[in-house]
C-alpha cells in the first residue's frame, strides 16, 4: 500500500492557536519512518499553502469563513488527486474544519468508484454546530453539520453532490462534550453516537464491533481522528481538552480493530496542538496510534 502525507498547517477553524504546528510535530515524531517500517510506501508531499489566521471576531455566525473555505478547497484538490493516484491520503492537521475538504473529496471519489463510504468520527465533540447553534462561531465545531448539508454553501458544496454525506454514513465515538443546541441536530439526524457512557457500559471492543458491523468488501472507511478523543491525561497537546476520555489502551484497541477490518482507505489526524503539548508526547502518541492503524501488533493475527 502507498500513503501520501498531506500537511495542512492551519488553525483558522479554532479559537485556540497552535494546531497549525501539527504537521511539523508529526514529522518530528517520525511519522514517515514509522509507517515505512510497516512496509508502506510513504510520500510526504509537504504542507499545503493557505491564508494565515486573522484572529478576527465572528461575522454572521462564523469566524474566518473565507480562510476556512480557501484551506478546504486546496485540501479537497490534494485529497482527490491522491485518491485518483490510488494512494491513501493521510491529512495531518490542522484543526478539524479541514475534514470538510478531505471528506468531500473522499465522497466524490467513492461516488465515481461506486464504493460505499463510511466515516468514523473519533472525537470528544460532535462537531455538529450550525451558525445558528454555534456558541463560538469556530468552524472546527461545524464540519459534521456542513457535510450533512447544513452550513454556508461555500463549504457544503465543495463537490457536486449535495449533501456530501447522509447521517447513516457517520458513526461518532468518544463523544462527551455537546453544546445544548447542538444536541438537537445530532438527535434530529439520528447520528449513530457511541458516547462515553456507551463506551463505559458496552466496553470498547463491543463498541468497535458494532461500529464495524456493516463494513464489507465494497466499503471505503474514512477515519476522522481528533486527538481530543483521548483522555487529556495521555494527550495533553490539544486546544479543546475534555476530561473523561478513552485510555491509551482503549484507543490502541480501536486502531487495531480498524486495521483488522481491512477497509481503511483515508485518514484525518487533526487538532494536535504542539504549543500546548509536553515535549511532543501527543505527537509521539499519534504516531504510535497510526502504527497500529496500519497493522502493527504484538503478534501477527489471522484476519477475521
Ligand atoms: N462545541 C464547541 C464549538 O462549537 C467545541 C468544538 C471543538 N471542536 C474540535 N474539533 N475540537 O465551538
Ligand atoms: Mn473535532
Ligand atoms: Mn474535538
Ligand atoms: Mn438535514
Amino acid at each position: 500500500r502507498a500513503i501520501t502525507l498531506i500537511g495542512a498547517p492551519t488553525d483558522v477553524g479554532a479559537s485556540v492557536l497552535g494546531a497549525s504546528m501539527g504537521p511539523e510535530a508529526m514529522r518530528i515524531a517520525g511519522i514517515a519512518q514509522a509507517l515505512r517500517a510497516r512496509d508502506l510506501k510513504v510520500l510526504d508531499i509537504g504542507n499545503l499553502v493557505g491564508p494565515g489566521n486573522p484572529q478576527s471576531p465572528a461575522h454572521g455566525g462564523f469566524r474566518h469563513l473565507d480562510e476556512v473555505v480557501a484551506w478546504n478547497r486546496t485540501l479537497y484538490a490534494a485529497t482527490l488527486d491522491t485518491l485518483a493516484a490510488g494512494r491513501l491520503p493521510l491529512m495531518m492537521g490542522g484543526d478539524h474544519c479541514l475534514a470538510i475538504g478531505s471528506i468531500s473529496a473522499v465522497a466524490q471519489h467513492c461516488r465515481s468508484r461506486q464504493k460505499r463510504l463510511k466515516v468514523l468520527w473519533f472525537d470528544a465533540h460532535a462537531d455538529s454546530n450550525t451558525p445558528q447553534t454555534s456558541p463560538s462561531g469556530n468552524l472546527h465545531g461545524m464540519p459534521v453539520a456542513c457535510l450533512l448539508g447544513h452550513g454556508p454553501s461555500a463549504l457544503t458544496q465543495l463537490t457536486d453532490t449535495f449533501p456530501v454525506l447522509r447521517a447513516a454514513q457517520i458513526a461518532m465515538i468518544g463523544i462527551r462534550s455537546v453544546d445544548a443546541s447542538e444536541k438537537h441536530f445530532v438527535n434530529e439526524h439520528h447520528i449513530d453516537v457511541y458516547d462515553m457512557r456507551t463506551i463505559d457500559e458496552m466496553g470498547m471492543r463491543a463498541v468497535m464491533q458494532s461500529v464495524l458491523s456493516d463494513v464489507d468488501e465494497n466499503t471505503h472507511l474514512h477515519l476522522s481522528f481528533d486527538m481530543d478523543f483521548l483522555d487529556p491525561g495521555v494527550a495533553p497537546g490539544v486546544g479543546t481538552p475534555v476530561r473523561g476520555g478513552p485510555t491509551y489502551r482503549e484507543t490502541q484497541l480501536c486502531m487495531e480493530m480498524l486495521a483488522d477490518s481491512g477497509a481503511l482507505a483515508s485518514v484525518d489526524l487533526v487538532e494536535l496542538n504542539p504549543a500546548l503539548d509536553i515535549r511532543n508526547q501527543t505527537a509521539e502518541l499519534a504516531v504510535e496510534l497510526l502504527e497500529s492503524l496500519f497493522g502493527k501488533s504484538t503478534l501477527m493475527r489471522e484476519p477475521r
